[in-house]
């Protein structure tokens, strides 16, 4: 695997740990991968080496998630097994970093007090320094309300990618919105940009490491830069960043998540359109279909206003896909409501969507209102809206077949040993007959069709 190393940081530590194997969990999205790859990183820093699993570790770090309950269950019960490995050996050291430890801190510490570090999202460049305070003094817990410098957001640290040609690029952290249900403004705290330049440089470097598609990450990629203020030049905005980065020689693939439907303007569309790296892919999340449920979630747009933007952002990049985040059961959602959601589903199309049952966080505004839904009514339209989102993403897949596709290769199928597993530009999985190893781009013709896969040969 590649370690990216910024210098400042490899040479502020001598390692200390060389040959100690070292194991990530990771519970949450694509941020919470990330702070992983980051973290992982550091611990190749102070000369660890990555464990099998478990029974070979001897730091196993749990990063957890609290966007839905069943995030924060999951922690529980592994840190239950946890508890059995280290009555046997007490050396293991356990610690539990990310959004879950951010929001219950004591919480963790006083159900599993054999956990050794429990760390905030804004602690997570400290978890060596953490580590070596917990061999010498004891269990210890960390959480700071914010993040001190934008110099310690994950992606100025070094990195252990998971895939050497793909690599996620952190442009802004936090989130300034207030979507009644959402706990991330809570644990991730308020939004900051890094600047262009940093941006662009950490891209140079991953290029000249082999990466040839970078991902940007954000809670809100289209407010990137507002909080920047740089004196004397024109405000930099998520566009010139797109065009920017797109300049990066060797970057044949960039992606971005998420943009918000309410922010999301033409000089977005164009500066997708017009750089040949910006991959024909937008994943905007709906939430609700019904203009009354989006006003209790706080989302600021409408239903036509979001078909509006997405019918825009068809016309304006051909070949375009688009997938989409939905909640079902939000408080108060009557029958009705929900219908409006298939209807606006029905009219969009999206390739693809993460469909969610509404999962009350306490501490959001949703959590106290009026109306919560029962869990069976919520899984009965959860079973309907997957249902028609499955018609409509085979459907969609149905109509590439003959087409020949760009693809990049991510290595051997899981599956089958002797096909590949590959990307579109559009961000399909296609399984492709025949070895190539990871990272190689090639042409592939379209075969068959499933709603969350296709099947194809290369030409
Ligand atoms: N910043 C991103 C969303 C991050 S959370 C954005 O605004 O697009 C990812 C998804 O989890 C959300 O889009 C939403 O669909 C879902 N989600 C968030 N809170 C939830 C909750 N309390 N219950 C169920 N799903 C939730
Ligand atoms: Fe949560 Fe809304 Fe911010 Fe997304 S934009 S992270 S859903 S508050
Ligand atoms: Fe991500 Fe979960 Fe935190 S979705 S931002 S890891 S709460």
């Amino acid at each position: 695997m590649t370690t990216l190393g910024i210098p400042e940081v490899r040479e502020r530590r001598t390692p200390t740990r060389i040959g100690k194997r070292y194991l990530v969990r990771t519970f949450g999205c694509q941020m919470n991968e990330h702070d992983s790859e980051r973290m992982s990183g550091l611990f190749e820093v102070d000369g660890m080496v990555p464990a099998a699993d478990v029974a070979d570790a001897d730091v196993v770090l749990i990063n957890t998630c609290c966007i839905r309950e069943n995030a924060d269950n999951r922690l529980y019960g592994n840190l239950g097994q946890l508890k059995a490995v280290k009555d046997e050996r007490p050396d293991l050291r356990i610690l539990v970093g990310g959004c879950l430890a951010q929001k219950d801190r004591d919480l963790v510490m006083a159900k599993a007090p054999w956990v050794d570090v429990v760390f905030g999202t804004h602690n997570l460049h400290r978890v060596l320094t953490l580590l070596d305070h917990a061999e010498e003094w004891g269990p210890v817990t960390e959480i700071w309300e914010e993040t001190a410098s934008i110099d310690d957001v994950p992606s100025s640290l070094p990195s252990h990618r998971e895939v050497p040609h793909s690599a996620w690029v952190t442009i802004t952290i936090g989130c300034n919105n207030a979507c009644t249900f959402c706990i991330v403004p809570t644990v991730r705290g308020k939004e900051i940009s890094r600047r262009p330049a940093d941006i662009v440089r950490e891209v140079r470097a991953l290029a000249a490491d082999g990466v040839s598609e970078v991902t940007l990450l954000g809670q809100n990629v289209n407010s990137y830069g507002r909080d920047l203020g740089l004196e004397g030049s024109r405000r930099p905005i998520f566009a010139d960043l797109l065009r920017r980065v797109g300049e990066v020689e060797g970057i044949r693939r960039i992606r971005f998540t998420s943009p918000h439907p309410k922010d999301i303007r033409i000089d977005v569309l164009e500066a997708m359109a017009e750089t040949a790296a910006v991959c024909e892919q937008l994943h905007l999340p709906l939430q609700s279909g019904s203009a009354r449920v989006l006003r209790a979630m706080q989302r600021g747009y409408t239903p036509e206003r979001f078909l509006e933007k997405l019918r825009l952002a068809e016309a304006t990049i051909p070949g375009l896909a688009t997938s989409t985040d939905i909640i079902v059961g939000f408080p108060g959602e009557t029958e009705s409501d929900f219908q409006q959601t298939l209807d606006v589903v029905e009219e969009a199309r999206f390739d693809g969507a993460y469909m969610f049952i509404y999962s009350p966080r306490p501490g959001t505004a949703a959590a106290t209102m009026g109306g919560q839904i029962e869990r069976g009514v919520a899984s009965e339209r959860f079973a309907r809206l997957t249902s028609l989102q499955q018609r409509i993403s085979l459907e969609k897949n149905v109509a590439l077949i003959g087409s020949t596709v760009e693809v990049l290769s991510e290595g051997a199928s899981r599956k089958d040993a002797s096909m590949i597993t590959a990307r579109t530009r559009t961000n399909k999985v296609v399984h492709v007959a025949g070895i190539q190893p990871s990272g190689a781009f090639l042409h592939a013709r379209i075969d068959r069709a499933a709603p969350s896969h296709l099947m194809g040969t290369p030409v």
